[in-house]
């Protein structure tokens, strides 16, 4: 069956293909912008605590869950129980994963398609062409909806090829690329006048601020959305790996790649503000609030780069090209898990399904981009705010309450058979029982309740 449904061919894929749908807009966008509104160095500290004590742990529930089973999340989480109920309310849950996994998709792609948008149009205006650098950068329904169509195409093409020969080849060229990228746009970055005001904004933390509910809300979202978590990805990505590898590792390296990219991002776009200030270019509103995490990135830095000449231009070529493979190696997971489904529980072939289910989220999209200013806030808080943690939940219960602790215990032996005398068998199996969904749960209502 393996073989007949794809599988990693190593460690170094599974990891590019697991961080690469980790790492994206959410880590070189909105996590530095949010930490950036949110106090700086109190976001980075509350964030770094929540990543790995809340969201390492959901997320191996997930790798594991979706090892033993071999499966997509609804099957894998039906197949946990043998009591009708759990086992429905299991399938149940896996639909709505890649419901939100298309959804979040459907958002996705649109910031995306700003992201080439805006790559292109530094690249006109590098070339003289004035005309084509006004268009791809300006707001309009046209130029939304093309970069949005070719956004998606990328995003199809590569999944139809499969885990082997698309997700995994595409995730070990880019990723690289976007590391090389993102080191050598901070070592530039850092060296201009003003970058070192934003360098002591990010790493002073003001630890009256780290303990608000807001910036904790604010950072558990971050951490859930930056690991992929909730909607099924990282289960159908972790029923892609070989029986072989050591689950709580594998899962360690891409949590700890996330947070690397994301805190460098840190780096980068702090730095970045502060420059652009220096440079003459607003980054706080009138009453002294920062200004919105989209004029940051769609306004300030592009004005930061024209206040930088040629140079300039090449940087801004260079940033976006970035932003726009950290979502392509995001945007492949979150189709994967529909299309894995399809293919799995209805026989659909690869490349049919790929088409015709990314072609309906590119259909979502159009719709949220012909009532921008209602649909999108919308769908990113309901998908983000709302649906993610509380999948998180459902799939802690699931590993911790569902899933038999004998089960559990030999997945994490395949691939290492000392497993059960290590730290984390001490510990995660109570941890991802009580704790996880106990804060999750009141970091969640907290946030509903306003
Ligand atoms: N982790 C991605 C990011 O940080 O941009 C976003 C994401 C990918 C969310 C895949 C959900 C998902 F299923």
């Amino acid at each position: 069956m393996a073989a007949s449904r794809g599988e990693f061919s190593s460690r170094f894929g599974f990891v590019m293909a697991a961080a690469g749908s980790a790492v994206g807009l959410g880590n070189i966008w909105g996590f530095p912008t949010q930490a950036a509104s949110n106090g700086g160095a109190a976001f980075l500290l509350v964030y770094l605590v929540l990543a790995f004590t809340l969201a390492y742990p959901a997320l191996m529930a997930e790798l594991i869950i979706g090892r033993h089973a071999h499966a997509n999340a609804t099957r894998a989480l039906r197949s946990l129980s043998s009591r009708p109920l759990v086992s429905r309310f299991g399938a149940f849950t896996g639909i709505f994963g890649l419901v939100v996994a298309s959804l979040i998709l459907s958002f996705y792609a649109i910031v995306a398609g700003w992201m080439i948008a805006f790559g292109l149009g530094s690249l006109a205006q590098l070339l003289g062409i004035e005309s084509v650098a006004s268009w791809s950068t300006g707001f309009s329904l046209p130029r939304n909806l093309l970069f949005m169509l070719l956004f998606m195409a990328l995003t199809i093409g590569i999944i139809s090829e499969g885990v082997h020969r698309g997700i995994e080849r595409w995730s070990e060229r880019l990723m690289p690329a976007l590391l090389i990228t993102l080191l050598l746009l901070m070592a530039y970055v850092l060296t201009l006048d003003g970058a070192m005001q934003g360098l002591r904004v990010y790493l002073l933390p003001d630890f009256h601020r780290a303990l608000s509910p807001d910036l904790i809300i604010a950072a558990l979202g971050a951490a859930f959305f930056s690991l992929s978590l909730g909607v099924g990805t990282m289960l159908i990505y972790g029923s892609y790996l070989p029986d072989r590898e050591n689950l709580p590792l594998v899962g360690g390296m891409v949590t700890l790649v996330d947070i690397f990219i994301a805190v460098c991002a840190g780096f980068l776009i702090l730095p970045a503000m502060y420059v652009a200030m220096h440079n003459g270019v607003e980054i706080f509103s009138p009453s002294g609030s920062l200004l919105s995490e989209d004029t940051l990135i769609f306004t300030v830095l592009p004005e930061l780069f024209a206040t930088m000449g040629v140079p300039g231009a090449l940087v801004s070529i260079v940033f976006f090209f970035l932003m726009s493979i950290a979502a392509l190696t995001s945007s492949i997971s979150m189709l994967e898990a529909p299309v894995a489904y399809a293919i799995e529980e209805h026989g659909i072939e690869r490349r049919k399904a790929a088409w015709f289910i990314g072609g309906i989220i590119a259909l979502v999209s159009a719709g949220i981009l012909l009532d921008f200013g209602t649909l999108f806030g919308l769908v990113v808080s309901l998908t983000t705010r709302y649906s993610q943690p509380l999948l998180g939940i459902i799939l802690c219960i699931y590993a911790g309450w569902v899933m038999q602790r004998n089960a559990l215990l030999q997945e994490l032996k395949q691939g290492n058979p000392r497993a059960e005398h290590g730290l984390f068998w001490k510990i995660w199996p109570w941890y991802v029982r009580v704790v996880c969904p106990a804060i999750i749960l009141a970091i969640f209502t907290r946030s509903i309740l306003g």
